[in-house]
């Protein structure tokens, strides 16, 4: 049976990937296209990541980026994923001033944009609100390592590298799942800390950045097609070159329109 026809996921479906020690891989979507095509070859998990606002929105960070914005690019992804688990990122300022900022804008990812499970970026000052959030019924994953929201205070720089750093980073993970996260995305850290982790928590950890020892790696779906442009990070590897492939198809559309020989008689109106 194709992926597409198949039950829709659940975190628990996630959590016994790691059970079985099963690699998986999980992929940004921030439109219904995208969503549908990566559904239907079968990504378990979709991640409305607030990488929307550097990837789609234009901005040059995640810093921007607004409940409403999430809503809107959550639902369509929703729209489009019959079978896998939608994981919206909260964005930055919604859930750092209050426990209940937080779980006002979590329950609206899931209850208004349909997602099953949320996303939040930090150590100890968000383990409070993943058992808040658990308790009431709505699936967290964590983010470690280095966390783009914070990126005015850390930079773009490799997290955990010394070993205070690294027991930090251990320590974090440690209290996030004993709160009920179902997993821990690893952000730029070493690779053998990231294996430390993986080894030392019982949820999948999914990487980016963060070497092979992870139970899952995560992608940015532009960077994986080829789509985004300007210096990438070392991590990223494209599989396709979706610029160039567009960039050929506009200038022959535009050359055929020039021509007169767009349209032609099968694409016209009798
Ligand atoms: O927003 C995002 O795309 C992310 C990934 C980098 C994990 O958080």
């Amino acid at each position: 049976m194709s992926a597409h026809l198949q039950r829709p996921l659940s975190i628990r479906d996630v959590q016994a990937y790691k059970e079985r020690g099963e690699r998986f891989a999980m992929l940004t979507a921030y439109d219904h296209p995208t969503a549908e095509i990566l559904d239907e070859a079968g990504v378990p998990i979709l991640l409305v990541g607030d990488s929307v606002g550097d990837n789609v929105l234009g901005y040059d960070s995640t810093v921007p980026v607004t409940m409403a914005d999430m809503l809107h690019h959550t639902r369509a992804v929703r729209r489009g994923a019959r079978r896998a688990v939608v994981v919206a990122d909260l964005p930055f300022m919604s859930y750092q001033v209050s426990v209940e900022d937080g779980v006002r804008n979590a329950g609206r990812l899931v209850k208004e944009g349909g997602a099953t499970a949320v996303k939040l970026e930090g150590a100890a000052r968000v383990v409070d609100l993943v058992a808040r959030l658990v308790a009431i019924g709505i699936p967290v994953m964590g983010h470690l390592g280095l966390t783009p929201q914070s990126v005015l205070q850390m930079g773009h720089r490799v997290q955990g590298r010394d070993e205070a750093g690294a027991e930090a980073i251990v320590a974090a993970a440690a209290a996030l799942a004993a709160a009920g996260a179902f997993a821990i995305v690893l952000e730029a850290v070493p690779a053998d800390l990231a294996r430390r982790v993986t080894q030392a928590v019982p949820i999948p950890t999914i990487g980016i950045g963060a070497g092979p020892g992870t139970d899952a790696q995560v992608m940015v779906i532009h960077d994986l097609l080829g789509v985004s442009s300007g210096r990438l990070p070392r991590f990223v590897k494209a599989y396709a070159d979706l610029r160039s492939t567009i960039t050929d198809a506009v200038k022959a559309y535009q050359a055929e329109v020039a021509s007169g020989d767009y349209p032609a008689a099968e694409h016209t109106y009798t």
